[in-house]
């Protein structure tokens, strides 16, 4: 009897082509999450999951599963969703996707930097709300990437794939210099991008634009606050393609408000989606898309391909190609 799999949501065909030769296949269809009671009934008699970052994986999925579940693999690079400890403890094999989104994620964390520093959300308003009556010489002013003198500073915040990838389009494309922060100091990233590690209070300080590429934990839940937006340039721009909770959201919103910094591009944000009221919808200083770093078809065709190989592997009791470690 071949093992079964849930997958939570219907994701690129590559993924379960993969798997159906080798598995049964449950699949939760439609375009929303499956809810925590649809979760947990899903997964029942699973030997496999094949979750989404919306989906909240934790002892309670595994006990709902039932002791033949082996391997869980999430469609995304983050694993914030995760009781990865847990998952661990319980010997259940954990893998996500990296790599493979990096580069798509890097682009939309520079058009968020472009369209935030360029005032693209109130101008392309006024070009829909036919408020655009002639070229304006004082109209739709922004902020320049490539000084006038002194190089921009461009601050990443967690120098790892996604962070190093924006650091370089940013510095070699628009001769920006690059601050960061990181666990550890990145001497290759300083010698090919001449960039500095710096302690966060500096890089906030310092930096024209400040982009967020941490993962969500404990340590970087609202890394960025009242205190940290207070540090931040005036003109500065803040982006954010990580996750929505490592800026507090309520501080943010007060610092677009009050103008104490020039604007937010953000990909991510608490909750998604927001909330037709809330604020930051009504700012035309921040620039919103819906969490579409990864949106491509070739990305996510090669997240789908290794989510599924994380799978296999797991039923096999291989380990896992894209595994996640504590
Ligand atoms: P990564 O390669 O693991 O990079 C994470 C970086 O953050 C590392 O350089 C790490 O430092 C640093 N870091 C971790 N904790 C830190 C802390 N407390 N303070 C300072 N730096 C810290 O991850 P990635 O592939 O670039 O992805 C980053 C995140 O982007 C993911 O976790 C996910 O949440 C998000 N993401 C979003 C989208 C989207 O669609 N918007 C798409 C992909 C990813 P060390 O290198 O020194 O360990
Ligand atoms: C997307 O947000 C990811 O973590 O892959």
């Amino acid at each position: 009897m071949k093992p079964t799999v849930f997958i939570a949501r219907r994701i690129p065909a590559i993924a379960h082509h993969l798997l159906e030769e080798h598995c049964e296949l449950r699949v939760h269809e439609g375009l929303m999450p499956p809810t925590r009671e649809e979760l947990l009934a899903g997964v029942q008699g699973c030997s496999g999951i094949l979750s989404l970052l919306s989906d909240r994986i934790d002892g309670e999925v595994c006990e709902a599963a039932g002791p033949q579940l082996k391997v869980i693999s999430n469609f995304a690079v983050g694993y914030n969703n995760m009781d990865v400890p847990e998952l661990a403890r319980r010997g259940i094999a954990v893998g996500n996707t990296p790599d493979v989104l990096t580069d798509a994620t890097a682009d939309i964390a520079v058009a968020l930097l472009l369209c935030a520093a360029r005032n693209f959300g109130r101008a392309s308003q006024d070009v829909r709300n036919d408020v655009w009556k002639t070229w304006q010489p004082l109209g739709w002013i922004g902020k320049d990437l490539v000084g006038f003198g002194e190089p921009k500073k461009l601050g990443i915040v967690g120098m790892g794939r996604i962070g190093s990838a924006v650091a370089k389009r940013m510095h070699l494309g628009w001769g920006m210099q690059v601050l960061y922060t990181a666990r550890s100091p990145k001497p290759e990233v300083d010698k090919e991008l001449s960039a500095t590690h710096v302690e966060l209070p500096k890089l906030l300080e310092e930096s024209d634009f400040v982009s967020l590429h941490v993962p969500l934990n404990d340590e970087t839940h609202h890394l960025i606050g009242a205190p940290e937006l207070t540090l931040m340039k005036e003109t500065a721009v803040l982006v954010n393609t990580a996750r929505g909770e490592i800026i507090d959201q309520d501080a943010l919103t007060e610092a677009l408000l009050s103008r104490s910094i020039y604007a937010a591009g953000l990909d991510v944000c608490t909750p998604e989606p927001l909330p037709a009221d809330d604020r930051l919808l009504q700012l035309d200083n921040c620039f919103l898309v819906p969490h579409l770093g990864s949106a491509t078809q070739a990305t996510r065709d090669a997240m789908a391909e290794r989510a599924a190989k994380n799978i296999l592997a797991g039923l096999q009791d291989q380990p896992l190609p894209y595994r996640i470690s504590i």
